[in-house]
């Protein structure tokens, strides 16, 4: 085995590896979509994941979740598609009725909850599923009881937990895990066989062998509830899109960290920015770095 790099990822890393559009491509090369998420409380999270992927250059995408989320942000994003999921007291219970296959890559957890049915019906359907697969937030805790199983797929897996998400995945507290944040990454990564973005002030990107990037862009206006969603939205569109997984993942916590610098600069502060405004704020990151 080779042995593994750690480098930053900057703004040429993200200028050379940043996928450029072909004048014919037409809507199906940008890759097609699918978020699984959101119940009838967190019907914010699943919204802003919709709208993320779709600024980042999704070619198609369709949100999968329970009426009532449907309902509210269908009018708000007419540019997605919809799909219902079975439903029971307003948390998605199960998705037998979606044809995973006319999928890309699937993003699933924001906003699911964590009741034991919604986990035991949605994450044995997806091991079949031949493409990545991105897992966040209620979807994390949910894996736990599946983890072996999709570290034993041969598509890319992505997970994408704060801290907090992955010491209860690794059964430690939060505070070891920051005290060797690298290494407990690298251990993850190569044991689930998964790309893994461990975020915060310097968001951690680990890769399947153990290569590892830092993220240098970003600030604390991003310390809120949404701003995670929006991020997997992003990285969803972006690993469509890329020819690397890896940079894929990559140029998308940049666009995210840059987003939120460019708004700070000139227009917010770090107290009033909010997850909205981070989507708004990607045409202009992609246009000042691309
Ligand atoms: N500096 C730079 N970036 C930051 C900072 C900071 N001080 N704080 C947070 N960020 C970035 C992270 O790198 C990450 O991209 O903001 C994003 C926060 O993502 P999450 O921690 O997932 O937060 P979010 O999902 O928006 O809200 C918390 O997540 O898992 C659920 O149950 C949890 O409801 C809670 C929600
Ligand atoms: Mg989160």
């Amino acid at each position: 085995q080779a042995h593994t790099k750690r480098r930053l990822w900057t703004t040429s890393s993200f200028q050379e590896s940043f996928p450029k559009r072909e004048v014919n491509s037409h809507k199906g090369d940008h890759g097609r979509g699918l978020i699984i998420g959101g119940s009838q409380f967190m019907p914010g999270s699943v919204l802003m994941t919709t709208k993320a992927a779709l600024r980042t250059g999704a070619g198609l995408l369709t949100t999968a979740s329970v009426k009532g989320v449907i309902s509210m942000i269908a009018g708000n994003i007419p540019e997605a598609m919809y799909i219902p999921t079975s439903e029971k007291n307003g948390y998605v219970t199960g998705i037998d009725n979606i044809d995973l296959s006319s999928f890309d890559a699937i993003a699933v957890g924001i906003g699911l909850g964590r009741r034991e049915e919604t986990g035991k019906e949605i994450l044995p359907a997806l091991l079949g599923f031949k493409g990545p697969i991105l897992v966040d937030a209620d979807g994390l805790y949910h894996l736990k009881s599946y983890l072996t199983d999709f570290g034993a797929r041969q598509a890319p897996l992505i997970l994408t937990p704060h801290p907090g998400e992955l010491a209860a995945l690794m059964d430690m507290s939060v505070s070891d895990l920051l005290l060797e944040p690298f290494r407990c990454s690298s251990e993850f990564a190569k044991r689930y066989n998964c790309y893994l973005v461990l975020k915060g002030k310097h968001t951690i990107i680990t890769d399947p062998e153990g290569n590892q990037t830092v993220e240098s862009s970003g600030n604390p206006g991003l310390a809120k509830g949404g701003s995670g969603d929006v991020l997997t939205g992003m990285i969803l569109a972006m690993i469509m899109q890329s020819k690397s997984i890896f940079a894929g993942i990559n140029n998308a916590c940049f666009l995210h960290g840059k987003s939120a610098d460019l708004l700070v600069q000139e227009k917010h502060s770090e107290q009033d920015l909010l997850a909205g405004d981070v989507i708004q704020g990607i045409p202009k990151a992609i246009r000042t770095f691309s």
